[in-house]
């Protein structure tokens, strides 16, 4: 049977974690998120349309006299502590890197910040490609901010947290799941171009039509999953030199004879494809076209699966079930090699949908998947 995941009380979740600490300055709460389409895009300067989920990762801060910076994490049995002028590439390591992370970020920024006791609660599944480590490092980035009482704004704290993610806690990614979980909105989707960092919200409420947005958590994890994202960016960067261009956000179809390769043609047809059908997903959302985004799921899902190389057998089971159980159309989100999938339902058939997925994946002996419900939430407050 698939499990639902329910995104917990906010109030209670909150007043839980402040009664942790003796004077807490605060609560602050960063959501995970699902890209609705825009996948291996961002490190290509390409599109792509997030929105934040209701499961988020909350962070009580208080401060400290000295210059220790303490982190304890509901999910994990250690409290780290270290000295902030310590944080440096390779000084942390493991969950705390994340937290350690924004610190140093910020201080390389040039903000100065107190001593300080952080304690955590995340409600974001861990490693479901859904950016619970986003969601960690961006709600710890507005409780540091606000122990500081410094206001840097949203698009420094993008900077602050990518560099977090990428420079301490070792996982450089393309700044997706950070921006989403920063500058999403309730009943929104995020287009981000990251050939300039633009934003553009853009209106999602699929139930106001009767649809519904499933979120499936495979639960499912590949071991190379890490070594297969760092191979798709190589493999981009090499297509892009290639063809003599900076980034694949300047390829075009008419490029892909020119590559002499097979492999780096087909994650080139995967990038520049999928940045258009962004483009396209935003158009029918524009039209009330709820087929067409369906459909352009679907299509993106087979350039991720044939193309790009980045699904696997269950990702590819949830979205044949959804398909064949009525969906408009269904997609792995995120890094892909396990993960999560979107989608696109009528609100009358999401429960029988997620009851054959949770059939499928016995009859094959797969541990049981998660259901979320996936209103588009607020972004980090
Ligand atoms: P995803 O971001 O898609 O969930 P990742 O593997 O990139 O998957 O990040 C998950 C990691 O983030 C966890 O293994 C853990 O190190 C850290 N993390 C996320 N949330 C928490 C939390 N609430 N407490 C402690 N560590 C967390
Ligand atoms: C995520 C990564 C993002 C983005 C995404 C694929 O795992 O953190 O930056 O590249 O994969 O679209």
């Amino acid at each position: 049977m698939a499990e639902h995941v329910d995104p917990g009380d906010p109030n209670e979740v909150a007043k839980a974690l402040a009664s942790r600490l003796a004077d807490p300055v605060g609560v602050f709460a960063a959501p995970g998120r699902v890209n609705l389409i825009g996948e291996h895009t961002d490190y290509n300067a390409g599109l792509c349309l997030p929105i934040a989920l209701p499961h988020a990762t909350y962070a009580a801060v208080a401060r400290r006299d000295d210059d220790l910076l303490t982190v304890a994490s509901v999910q994990q049995d250690a409290r780290v502590e270290v000295r902030l002028p310590d944080i440096a590439p390779g000084t942390v390591d493991g969950w705390a890197s994340y937290v350690a992370g924004v610190a140093w970020a910020l201080r390389e920024a040039g903000h100065e910040l107190p001593g300080m006791d952080l304690v955590v609660d995340g409600h974001v599944p861990l490693g479901s490609g859904l950016s619970s480590s986003a969601a960690l490092i961006c709600s710890a980035a507005l409780a540091m901010c606000a122990a500081a009482g410094i206001d840097p704004g949203r698009d420094a704290l993008v900077d602050a947290t990518m560099r977090a993610e990428a420079e301490i806690a070792g996982a450089p990614t393309g700044g997706l799941d950070q921006t989403a979980s920063l500058l999403g909105r309730e009943g929104h989707a995020l287009l981000i171009d990251f050939r300039d960092r633009t934003t553009r919200q853009v209106g999602w409420r699929p139930r106001s039509e009767g649809l519904e947005l499933l979120v499936v958590d495979t639960r499912a994890a590949h071991s190379h999953s890490d070594g297969g994202y760092r191979s798709r960016r190589e493999d981009c960067e090499a297509a892009a030199h290639r063809l003599g261009l900076a980034t694949l956000r300047e390829a075009t179809l008419a490029d892909l004879d020119r590559l002499g390769d097979d492999r780096l043609l087909r994650r080139t047809r995967h990038v520049v494809s999928e940045i258009e059908r962004v483009r396209q997903v935003v158009a029918a959302l524009e039209q009330d076209d709820w087929s067409r985004v369906g459909a352009l799921f679907t299509e993106s899902h087979a350039s991720m699966r044939d193309d790009f190389e980045i699904s696997c057998p269950e990702l590819d089971e949830v979205v044949a079930t959804a398909v064949d159980g009525g969906a408009l159309g269904a997609r792995m989100t995120g890094g892909g090699f396990g993960g999560s999938v979107i989608a696109l339902v009528p609100a009358d058939a999401a429960a029988s949908i997620a009851e054959q997925v949770g059939e499928r994946f016995a009859a094959r002996g797969w541990p049981a998947p998660g259901v979320l419900p996936a209103p588009a939430s607020a972004g980090a407050h």
